[in-house]
C-alpha cells in the first residue's frame, strides 16, 4: 500500500516536470528552480479546474493553446500584491531608507518582480511626500507581461481602495491616499504625474542580467517562490546591481541570512528586511 503511495507522488512529481519543461522548450519560461511545492499545487489546481482527462492532455493544451498557457503563467506567477503591503516596512522607507536616497544626487530604483504596480505607487508617493520624486528615476518589471500592462494602466478596484488608504495612512502618509487616484466608474487611477518617471518593463529574474546600476533594489516577496539555488542567483544579480552602500529591501518571509551571499551586506533593519551593500 505504501509502496502504491510513493509511486503515486513520484509519477506527480515527475508530471509536474513534464509541464514546466514543455512551458519552458515552448515559451522560454524556466520554473524549475521554483519551489516544487508550490509549482505542483498550482499546476493540479489548474489541471482539476480545466476538466482535462490526463497531464498528457494539459501539456497538449499548454503547446497548442495560448490562452490556457497564458492561464498557466499567470497561476504559476502568483500577482497578488497591495498598496502599502506590510505599512510597518513603508515606515522604515520613510524613517531609514529616506535619509539615505537623500544623500545622493540623484536616485535609482528597481522594483523587481512589481506584479500589478501597486508597490511602485507606493514609493512614488512617498517619494512626492519626501520632494525626492524629480530626482528619481524608478525601473519597475515583472516577467509577466499582462501584469506589466496591468501596472502600467494604474487602475485599480475601488473596493480595495478602503484597505489600501489605510495602509498608507499606517505607513505614516502625510496627506489621503484620494489625492493620488481619481475614480473612474468601479476603478480608481493612479495619477498620470505618478507616472512621470517610471519606466515599466518586463524582465525575468532567471533568465536576464543587469541592466543599470541603481541605489535601491526593492524585490519583496518574490524569492519566496525560489529554491536556495535561484535566490542565490538572483540575490548574486542584484549584488552586481547595487554599488556599495545601496539598499536591498526583501519581503517580510525572506531573508538574506540563508544566502550564500550574505556577507556583503549589513543589515539597515532586521526586522523589515532591509540591507545595505558592504564598502569591501
Ligand atoms: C507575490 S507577487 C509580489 C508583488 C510585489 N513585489 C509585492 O510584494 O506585493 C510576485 C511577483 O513576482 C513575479 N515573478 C515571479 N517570477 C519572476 C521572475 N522570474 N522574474 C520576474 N518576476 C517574477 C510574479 O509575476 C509576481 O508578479
Amino acid at each position: 500500500m505504501k509502496k502504491k503511495q510513493e509511486e503515486l507522488l513520484e509519477n506527480e512529481d515527475l508530471e509536474v516536470r513534464l509541464v514546466v519543461r514543455a512551458i519552458y522548450e515552448k515559451y522560454g519560461y524556466d520554473f524549475s528552480d521554483y519551489s516544487h511545492a508550490h509549482i505542483k499545487r498550482r499546476i493540479f489546481n489548474r489541471f482539476s479546474q480545466s476538466g482535462l482527462k490526463s497531464i498528457a492532455e494539459m501539456i497538449h493544451e499548454v503547446l497548442y493553446n495560448p490562452k490556457f498557457a497564458d492561464q498557466v503563467l499567470m497561476d504559476l506567477s502568483i500577482t497578488v500584491t497591495e498598496m502599502y503591503r506590510d505599512p510597518s516596512f513603508y515606515k522604515a522607507i520613510r524613517d531609514e531608507v529616506i535619509p539615505v536616497l537623500r544623500t545622493f544626487p540623484y536616485i535609482k530604483i528597481w522594483h523587481a518582480g512589481c506584479s500589478s504596480g501597486e508597490e511602485v505607487y507606493s514609493m512614488a508617493i512617498i517619494l512626492k511626500e519626501e520632494r525626492l520624486y524629480d530626482r528619481t528615476q524608478i525601473y519597475a518589471t515583472d516577467f509577466n507581461p499582462v501584469i506589466i500592462k496591468q501596472a502600467k494602466d494604474a487602475l485599480y478596484p475601488v473596493d480595495r481602495v478602503k484597505e489600501f488608504a489605510a495602509n498608507y495612512q499606517k505607513s505614516g502618509g502625510k496627506r489621503a491616499l484620494s489625492d493620488y487616484y481619481s475614480i473612474h466608474d468601479r476603478s480608481v487611477k493612479m495619477l498620470e504625474s505618478l507616472k512621470k518617471n517610471i519606466v515599466f518593463a518586463t524582465h525575468n529574474l532567471v533568465t536576464d542580467s543587469v541592466f543599470a546600476e541603481v541605489n535601491l533594489v526593492i524585490c519583496r516577496n518574490v524569492l519566496i517562490y525560489f529554491n536556495r539555488r535561484l535566490q542565490d542567483r538572483v540575490i548574486r544579480l542584484f549584488i552586481d546591481t547595487l554599488p556599495a552602500g545601496g539598499i536591498l529591501c526583501l519581503g517580510s518571509k525572506e531573508s538574506i541570512q540563508f544566502s550564500e551571499h550574505h556577507g556583503h551586506f549589513d543589515t539597515l533593519t532586521g526586522k523589515e528586511k532591509i540591507y545595505i551593500k558592504k564598502y569591501s
